[in-house]
């Protein structure tokens, strides 16, 4: 092995032998749950119920704080609360396969919510609370989501008129005088709702999470998740975020996104593990503190995160007690060696980064706390994941050699569909037998893969995977822009930043002004993580013959590359 630069692993990791793991099949995970035995299957059940149900019912499940609220959830409490809400919900009509989104800030209530829904056999969809508009619309109107469990902040945002399908909003921290029709009271529900309800036993395969993403064409997709996940979820609890009973487990992601809900709630719960949840905005301060406070033994965020914590200089760290912290990791977005090592000198700890998708359910290839890292590197497949790199071709590549990052088909937290698109489904697998991730890598000699970038369009901005189609869609219902084209553009703190090129209509200055106004436009409409940062104005934009806009040849503008075969670009 070549491990001149490489940081020596941890001798206490779960995972220790690392062939040796790659031989435990994954039925021996699925060993751990109450399934095997009883053959009735419920994700919630094996995250929270079995807990109670062996005995565990009051070790702490959440420790909230938002600089009011600051509680202690047992799994007793938070099990209790889920099946209330589970019942609420089929008091309402609501069950098996319906889809019900969660529209709201994260916290206790989000998680009772996320729970109840999965416990009754129904499907949860979890929306990021700085979504606009357009984007909540976009969402609930392609899965026919028949409820979204919101807050009275954030009702004006979704637009019922445009939502035949949905049925009831339910609202948390609302009076029930404030419900108008079709709308309820979260507490006034709760109050009728009966904590013996009983779990929805379903099967294996049948989903419990719609998770929407983007890519480089077209409006976001659903991706199906299945109850099965929690096969994948629990290895991922144990070997990368190599928890143990005694374990202070925070993840910083919001239950928005995937690594919000599989990485931030169900890996840790599955494990019996508390998880810190911190309300508010990201503050340098406030998440030191939050360390402290709850003694986090086990950190869980993302580059733009340390990023940011790391401009805040090495001074600040040292005035908490930073001590509890015992393994960190990263995701979202490539870890920069500069930022791994200001985690070895401000936390005193390796940053592990690993690599996934929202489409491959959870960890797919990471850092192990006993293997050396090479900063830089996203490490190697987790033991029961084949990883290679493709060529476009679908052969499989040499080390060192550049190509699609591509993931053996099959594994138990893969996603099982794309909502209503089979289509795009079918797309994720071009050659036989492999999943295609639309990332570009390659891996070295030793087995360790390194992050190059993206095949395609979409955009990592903060570490929020933005499609490109989704804000020029956006950016064309102005009544100034004629056309756009956006691109992702590199930036030191947010890995990348939205640039959108924009011809205008006819009458229309390209002002300093305009711009903000465009900005504005985006961001009270999409969300504000969607915004382009930068505008350009220009006459023309750059299309193929067929009209659609060449996307390449604006990045290639920008970063001053050549722009590469234009044999199809319009006169
Ligand atoms: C990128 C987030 C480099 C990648 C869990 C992927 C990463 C996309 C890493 C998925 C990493 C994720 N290093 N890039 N460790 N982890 N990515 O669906 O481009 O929001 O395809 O899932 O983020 O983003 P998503």
């Amino acid at each position: 092995m070549d491990l001149t630069n490489a940081v020596p692993g941890r001798p206490d990791g779960q995972l220790q032998d690392y062939e040796a793991a790659r031989q435990v099949s994954w039925d021996e995970e699925a060993k751990q749950f109450t399934w095997w035995k009883t053959g009735r299957v419920n994700a919630a059940f094996e995250a929270v119920d079995r807990h109670v149900e062996e005995g565990r019912g009051d070790a702490p499940a959440i420790l909230y704080y938002d600089g009011v609220r600051d509680e202690t959830w047992s799994f007793r409490r938070l099990r209790d609360d889920a099946a209330q809400f589970g019942d609420a919900l089929r008091r309402l009509g609501i069950g098996r396969g319906d889809r019900v989104f969660l529209f709201m800030p994260k916290g206790p209530e989000l998680a009772v919510a996320l729970l109840g829904i999965i416990r009754i056999g129904a499907v949860a969809g979890p929306l990021f609370e700085a979504f606009m508009e357009t984007a909540v619309q976009d969402r609930l109107a392609d899965s026919g989501a028949v409820a979204v469990v919101t807050t009275p902040t954030l009702r004006p945002r979704i637009p019922r008129e445009r939502l035949p399908e949905l049925r009831h909003v339910i609202l948390v921290g609302a009076e029930a005088s404030d419900a108008e029709a079709g709308e309820w009271s979260y507490t006034e529900l709760m109050k009728e709702a009966s904590a013996d309800s009983p779990v929805e036993w379903v099967d294996r395969e049948a989903p419990m999470l719609l998770h929407y993403t983007s890519g480089s064409t077209g409006k976001p997709k659903g991706v199906v998740h299945v109850h099965n996940l929690m096969i994948h979820q629990y290895r991922v609890g144990r070997w990368v975020l190599d928890l143990r009973p005694d374990d202070i487990y925070w993840c910083t992601a919001d239950p928005g996104w995937i690594t919000g809900t599989s990485a931030g709630l169900f890996a840790p719960w599955l494990h019996g593990v508390p998880v810190v949840i911190r309300g508010g905005r990201f503050q340098q301060e406030g998440w030191y503190e939050t360390v402290e406070k709850f003694g986090v033994t086990v950190w869980f965020s993302a580059p733009t995160a340390f990023r940011m914590l790391m401009a805040g200089g090495d001074e600040l760290p040292k005035r908490y007690n930073l001590s509890s912290l015992r393994h960190v990791l990263s995701a979202g977005e490539p870890l920069n060696p500069e930022v791994f090592r200001w985690g070895l000198r401000a936390l005193g700890n390796r940053i592990h980064d690993n690599w996934w998708m929202t489409e491959t359910g959870c960890t797919m290839i990471t850092n192990y706390p006993a293997l050396p890292i090479k900063p830089g590197s996203m490490g190697r497949p987790l033991p029961g994941i084949e990883a290679a790199i493709l060529d476009d071709q679908g052969r499989v590549l040499g080390p060192n050699q550049l190509g699609n990052l591509a993931i053996r088909a099959g594994w138990p937290g893969m996603m099982r569909a794309i909502w209503n698109n089979e289509e795009k489904y079918k797309q994720y697998f071009p050659f036989e037998g492999w999943y295609i991730s639309g990332d570009s890598a390659y891996r070295d000699e030793d087995g360790y893969f390194w992050f190059q970038g993206r095949v395609d369009d979409v955009i990592n901005t903060s570490g929020e995977r933005v499609g490109p189609f989704e804000v020029e869609s956006k950016l064309v219902e102005h009544p100034a822009v004629a056309e756009a084209g956006v691109i992702g553009k590199p930036d030191p703190v947010r890995g990348e930043i939205i640039k959108a090129f924009i011809s205008l209509r006819q009458g229309y200055a390209p002002t300093e002004e305009l711009k903000q106004e465009i900005q504005q436009f985006v961001r009270n409409g999409l969300a504000a993580y969607a915004m382009p940062r930068e505008i350009e104005f220009r006459d023309k934009l750059p299309k193929t013959r067929s009209g659609k806009i060449m996307r390449r040849v604006l990045k290639a503008w920008e970063l001053g590359l050549p722009t590469g075969d234009l044999s199809t670009m319009e006169d």
